[in-house]
């Protein structure tokens, strides 16, 4: 990312470049914080625990959550890194110094770095799903075929370790290789790019979804609030996908927002990420639920949904094969640049704290997560009934795939989320805030008492009430 604007100074041809550098550095931050943020969460996770959690109640909440927890949170991220200037840990470091307050803070980055690690040992199992079916689709395997039989082709996927374990052996090399050479500048290019692709094949098969006849149930299912089917667990994952939708409460945004130029509007680029990642889940939702209805399937499927239902919809679209690998290819590229932004953390931490280099650190903690991922594959077949922490009754009949989701998505995240809140909205000094945020007085103090008061206490009634 450029550094030109810090280095304005002089006749016009500077100035130019000097512009030139900030708008570079303004994309290049939305490039990142977007290509982290969309991924699986949106298109796999959002829909399928809509489903289970009963639809549009469950999503008026999510929005809720996203507007009035994830956004504040989001900017309290990127200001801290903007401040700090350094990895997450070092700008907590920077800033405790600077404010005169307990260096323990710098621990709220900590939980970021095992929040990453773990997320990615199963997130790196889900791309491997994706990878596998992208093959499934060129070879033509899904044209003309049944609800029945797509299902099948599912289940035999996950059925078999050793397909699972190649492909999440894949996905993790891919995401290790990039980490390892420290270069995200391909990588942005390749997300303005992509992104607006994934984008434009979505819009597609919400096109061929009109077309099934059941779009105004999947609208009525996902906005019509039915308020009797929101349960408190349901709140707890509306509230916890925010977070992980976002990337937040992991010290992501710390770290992009370090590379942040001053005179940028944090406000402004948060919610342009907020929303951009919002409308790719929604879309999601529009293009898989009309098939759900139009097929007879259960909305409440689980994590195989989208598996289930849009290589259905590419059997039955004109050019479906075509279509089907390109989405397959797109959704990989936004679960890697999702899985980098997992990894990197931890590979920062090893390199800063315990010394090692890039190589070997991103060899440690790849393999150490690849390992990990392992665990996830067993749970979905071999160890199947295994419910590690079974004898709690928060974790009843959790495998452990379903267990590490919970713990990151559900807990961890949420957790790093509220230390941040209350690390910016409590300690930080006003004078600060206002030194980094620069926006309209009203606009100050509304997002000021939402992070001070209302996202901090929030996320705690959602915990209390989930561990009672
Ligand atoms: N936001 C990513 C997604 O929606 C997942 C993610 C979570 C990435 C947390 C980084 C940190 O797929």
């Amino acid at each position: 990312m450029s550094n030109a604007y810090s280095s304005a100074a002089g006749g016009a041809m500077d100035k130019a470049a000097a512009a030139r550098g900030l708008w570079s550095s303004r994309l290049a931050f939305i490039l990142a914080a977007t290509g982290s943020a969309v991924g699986l969460g949106n298109i796999w996770k959002f829909p399928y625990i809509t489903g289970e959690n009963g639809g549009g109640a469950f999503v008026l909440v999510y929005l809720l959550c996203i507007a009035a927890v994830g956004l504040p949170i989001m900017m309290a991220e990127v200001l801290i890194g903007r401040r700090g200037g350094h990895s997450p840990v070092n700008s907590m470091r920077a800033i405790t110094n600077q404010e005169g307050l307990k260096p323990a803070w710098r621990w709220v980055a900590g939980i970021g770095v095992l929040a990453g690690f773990l997320i990615l040992s199963f997130y790196s199992v889900i791309g491997g799903w994706a990878i596998s079916y992208v093959g499934t689709a060129a070879t033509g395997q899904l044209a003309g075929q049944s609800a029945e039989s797509i299902g099948a082709i599912f289940s035999g996927l996950l059925g078999d370790p050793i397909k699972l374990l190649l492909w999440h052996t894949v996905f993790m090399a891919l995401v290790m290789i990039v980490v390892a050479r420290g270069v995200r500048s391909g990588l942005e290019r390749a997300v303005s790019i992509l992104m607006p692709a994934l984008f434009v094949l979505l819009l597609i098969v919400v096109g061929y979804a009109m077309t099934t006849g059941h779009f105004g149930q999947a609208v009525s299912f996902l906005f019509q609030p039915d308020f009797s089917k929101l349960t408190t667990s349901g709140v707890l994952v509306a509230l916890g996908h925010a977070f992980f939708t976002l990337s937040l409460g992991m010290g992501i945004m710390m770290a992009y927002g370090s590379y942040l130029p001053k005179n940028i509007s944090i406000a402004k680029t948060s919610v342009a990420v907020s929303l951009m990642d919002t409308v790719v889940a929604l879309l999601a939702g529009l293009a898989i639920f009309p098939i759900v209805f139009a097929n007879g399937l259960e909305p409440g499927a689980g994590p195989g949904l989208i598996f289930q239902t849009l290589p259905l919809a590419f059997g039955q679209m004109p050019m479906g094969s075509l279509f089907g690998t390109l989405f397959f290819v797109l959704l990989i590229f936004a679960a890697w640049t999702s899985g980098i932004s997992l990894l990197e953390p931890l590979v920062e931490w090893l390199e800063e704290q315990k010394g090692m280099n890039r190589t070997l650190s991103t060899l440690g903690a790849g393999i150490a997560c690849w390992l990990l991922g392992i665990a996830s594959i067993l749970s979905l077949n071999l160890w199947s009934d295994v419910a590690p922490l079974g004898m709690f009754a928060m974790f009843e009949g959790k495998t452990i795939f379903d267990l590490l989701d919970f713990l990151t998505a559900n807990i961890l995240l949420p957790l790093g989320g509220l230390l941040v809140a209350v690390f910016v909205g409590w300690f930080l000094s006003r004078k600060a805030l206002e030194e980094e945020l620069s926006m309209s007085p009203a606009v100050f103090t509304a997002w000021y008492r939402v992070l001070r008061y209302f996202t901090p206490v929030a996320v705690a009634i959602v915990f209390i009430y989930n561990l009672v």
